[in-house]
């Protein structure tokens, strides 16, 4: 073997060897074969491509090489190169077409989505499941107990309890679906509940006072179904009894509600009303949480939220009606009490923007989807 010469260096030179050459150029080919999206073949392009690869190293080692074997070399390096430039090529193309219908199916609009907001693929929670806890969550974060009660409720409850006389006109007022009559040795038939407050009545006869209780459940009316109305909806109660309650304390509850719920500062609005179970009775509006009110004003930008109201009614309230209390054979010289009670499907409307209430019932998983894990 001849001594080793300054100008060439076998051990250099091996790396130039046909056999070392193809194991670069098949590495740098299974790497940009194995690249699975634009990212890993970026790396793998610097790692076979780039000023440190070994191809290019390779192919600078070249001039080192005596005259006689420069040729050859370059040859066999470039042929090498050029395969690793046109597998990038076409990788490259290839990613970018995968990528490319990756996106439409991803981006594709679904025109008939009831609702423009993003899609979570996964699972998603009825936004009145959602809306409905949060709202029992304010009341709890108040101190307040949970109280549920039966679908299927004696009219009593739902009705008598509650000081609607047995042909007070105000028991049609809320289209009752009556279930059955009194059974033999009854005094009351079944109705399907029509509104929550049968929950109070049931939590004073069952509960020690003083009484915090928040009540949500599904409601049921022979309504017609349209955009506003249901003949199944759900409603969520607050009841207070205690000894000194007054309007005020009801109106605090509303108002801490109504910032919790729906932002800090909206102003609350109560006007009179009738319920037969509390007395006085008010209806309930907050100032719109859109316009805070601007839309009413003169010159003011329309409002669809609250339809340029200023106002949106959210729920009715009361102080309880004594005739209730003593019903529940609670002594109102000594206590009083404040109940206040809302559609839980109405504050996903007015929340989250919703115009038709059959949104919210028809099922389609679209529509929670919509909502993602959301309240
Ligand atoms: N139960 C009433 C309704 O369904 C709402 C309400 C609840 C009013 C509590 C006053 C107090 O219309």
């Amino acid at each position: 073997m001849s001594a080793p010469n300054k100008a060439y260096d076998p051990v250099e030179a091996a790396t130039l060897s046909a056999g070392e050459l193809q194991r670069m150029q098949a590495d740098a080919l299974a790497a940009i074969a194995a690249a699975a999206n634009l990212d890993e073949l970026k790396t793998a392009r610097l790692a076979h491509a780039g000023d440190r690869a070994p191809l290019t190293l390779a192919n600078a080692e070249i001039g080192a090489l005596p005259p006689a074997a420069r040729a050859d070399a370059g040859k066999r390096v470039g042929a090498a190169r050029a395969a690793v430039r046109a597998a990038l090529v076409q990788r490259q193309a290839d990613l970018e077409a995968e990528r490319d219908r990756r996106v439409l199916v991803d981006e594709a609009v679904d025109v008939t989505l009831p609702w423009d907001r993003p899609m979570s693929l996964d699972g998603a929670r009825h936004p009145v499941t959602t809306v409905g806890e949060r709202l029992a969550d304010v009341f709890v974060s108040m101190g307040y107990e949970i109280a549920e009660g039966p679908e299927v409720e004696a009219e009593w409850y739902n009705f008598d309890a509650l000081n609607f006389p047995p042909d007070h006109p105000a028991r049609e007022m809320q289209d009752t679906i009556f279930v059955a009559g009194p059974e033999p040795g009854e005094r009351s038939g079944k109705v399907l509940r029509t509104h929550t407050s049968p929950v109070q009545i049931r939590a004073m006869l069952t509960r020690p006072l003083p009484l915090y209780v928040v009540s949500p459940g599904k409601c049921y009316r022979s309504d017609a179904l349209d955009a506003t109305h249901s003949p199944v909806f759900h409603q969520i109660e607050c009841l207070a009894v205690d000894e000194g309650l007054t309007m005020a304390d009801l109106r605090g509850a509303i108002n801490a509600f109504v910032e919790a719920m729906f932002g800090e500062g909206l102003q609350t609005r109560l006007r009179p009303d009738f319920f037969p179970f509390t007395e006085p009775s008010a209806d309930v509006s907050m100032q719109c949480h859109v316009c805070r009110g601007a839309s009413a004003k003169p010159g003011g930008e329309p409002c669809r939220v609250c339809r340029s109201q200023g106002w949106i009614e959210l729920a009715g309230c009361g102080m309880v009606n004594p005739r209730v209390l003593v019903a529940c054979g609670i002594d109102p010289d000594r206590y009083s009490g404040f109940a206040f009670g809302l559609g839980i499907e109405r504050s996903v409307m007015v929340r989250h923007g919703v115009a038709d209430i059959r949104d919210t019932l028809e099922g389609d998983v679209r529509f929670s989807r919509a909502f993602g894990m959301e309240a």
